[in-house]
């Protein structure tokens, strides 16, 4: 594991003069706070001896039969003893690869990639084979040629992790006649599917298609709630096969003894007392909204210098710079201009990604997205008028 020399710009990139387009922080300023302190409030007055109390490992059993009312809104028709609740999903992606991966095993995931996968793939010293994706998200024929590639090699890949619904960072969906594709390809290949679904139910134009995991019991599926309701919590979980399911239990106890037994009941009490298919609702319109300024703004201001993608949903933009920019040599200039991204490269296992970056439209207000937008085409402007010799570096932090 290393670190990155991004995490030191963020800290740049988060003081308020700077217009951060590159964080994927939930928008919490719809949340109705007053209900959430009340139930916060009872759970700790009135429930305290099994709210503040060690649970159990697998997770509190009436969260995980609510868990099961949110996978169906997505097709899913599973048992609440098949979930395993978890620190985040990031948790159930870390176990799932603790239990599946020894060093040097190959999992397949898409080129670009979330980036805390990345780093989970990276600390159990995985090897990565990205598979290219476009518009319609990963692409089948590639996937099998990687699989035949492997094959050849006499290796096989232990997983394959997608993010089917409005990708991070790629910003695009798998059209559902392409996820029965992909899944016919994996059936044949005998390999294992883990499904990641944070941003599923915030689908702007229409219901999500089908969770891959609704085509196939034996596909593991990752869910979360920091997306839909709060990230504070760290509440997410795992469906899994059920023996799938007792190696996560084991492992999860393991690591944590039990999940965080507060955050739990206060989503479960959430659940049951507040209309949160109406609060998603809302997150979907302040999304929207978001999605639409910067979709704008781009349209204004980088026409004819690069090329972006038009999510259905979520919270990110994914940008190819079409004279070859390199997005992370520019990076310390746009922050000096007072605006951050992600470059393109942090996405990729092993190089790629240098002329992209993705933007995220999910915390910035709509004027505050158009001001972002706007500094960073004259950062791009500026970086194109620039002979790669002559280019100098600037100095992150000044005192
Ligand atoms: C694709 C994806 N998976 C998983 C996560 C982790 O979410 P959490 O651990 O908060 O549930 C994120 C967070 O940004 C994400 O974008």
């Amino acid at each position: 594991m290393t670190t990155s020399q991004i995490r030191a710009l963020f800290a740049v990139a988060s003081r308020p003069e700077v217009v951060s387009l590159a964080g994927g922080m939930p928008n919490l300023s719809v949340l109705p706070l007053d209900a959430v302190a009340a139930t916060v409030q009872h759970l700790v007055k009135e429930h305290s001896a099994v709210a503040l109390q060690y649970g159990s490992g697998q997770g509190d059993p009436q969260l995980r039969e609510r868990i099961c009312e949110v996978m169906a809104l997505e097709g899913i028709a599973a048992p609440a003893q098949d979930v395993v609740i978890t620190v985040g999903s990031q948790q159930a992606l870390d176990l799932v690869t603790r239990i599946f991966c020894d060093p040097g095993d190959v999992v397949l995931c898409e080129a670009p990639s979330y980036v805390g996968a990345l780093g989970v793939f990276a600390s159990y010293e995985c090897e990565v084979v990205q598979v290219p994706m476009d518009e319609g998200g990963l692409v089948p024929a590639a996937l099998a040629e990687a699989l035949g590639r492997l094959a050849a090699a006499g290796r096989r890949a232990k997983f394959l992790y997608t993010i089917p619904n409005h990708h991070n960072p790629a910003g695009v969906s798998i059209p559902q006649s392409r996820r029965a594709e992909l899944l016919d390809i994996c059936t044949a290949a005998d390999l294992l599917i883990v499904e990641d679904n944070p941003y599923g139910l915030l689908s702007f134009d229409a219901e999500p298609p089908p969770a891959i995991r609704a085509m196939d019991p034996k596909v593991i599926y990752l869910g979360s709630f920091s997306k839909t309701f709060a990230p504070g919590f760290r509440v997410g979980w795992a469906l899994a096969p059920p023996d799938v399911r007792d190696a996560l239990v084991l492992v999860q106890e393991a690591a944590t003894l039990c999940p965080p037994t507060f955050g739990q009941h206060a989503i479960s009490a959430y659940l049951a007392g507040q209309d949160w298919r109406a609060q998603i609702d809302a997150l979907r319109d302040l999304y929207l909204e978001r999605r639409d300024a910067m979709l704008d703004a781009l349209r204004q201001e980088l026409s004819g210098i690069a090329t972006w993608t038009v999510p259905d949903g979520g919270f990110y933009i994914w940008l190819r710079l079409l004279a070859g920019v390199d997005t992370t040599a520019m990076l310390p200039r746009a922050i000096e201009q007072r605006v951050a991204y992600v470059p393109g490269a942090a996405f990729f296992a092993g190089g790629g990604g240098a002329d992209c970056l993705r933007l995220s439209y999910c915390y910035p207000t709509p004027e505050r997205i158009q001001e972002g937008v706007r500094r960073l085409a004259r950062v791009i402007e500026a970086e194109l008028d620039l002979a790669p010799a002559v280019r100098t570096p600037v100095a992150l932090v000044r005192s």
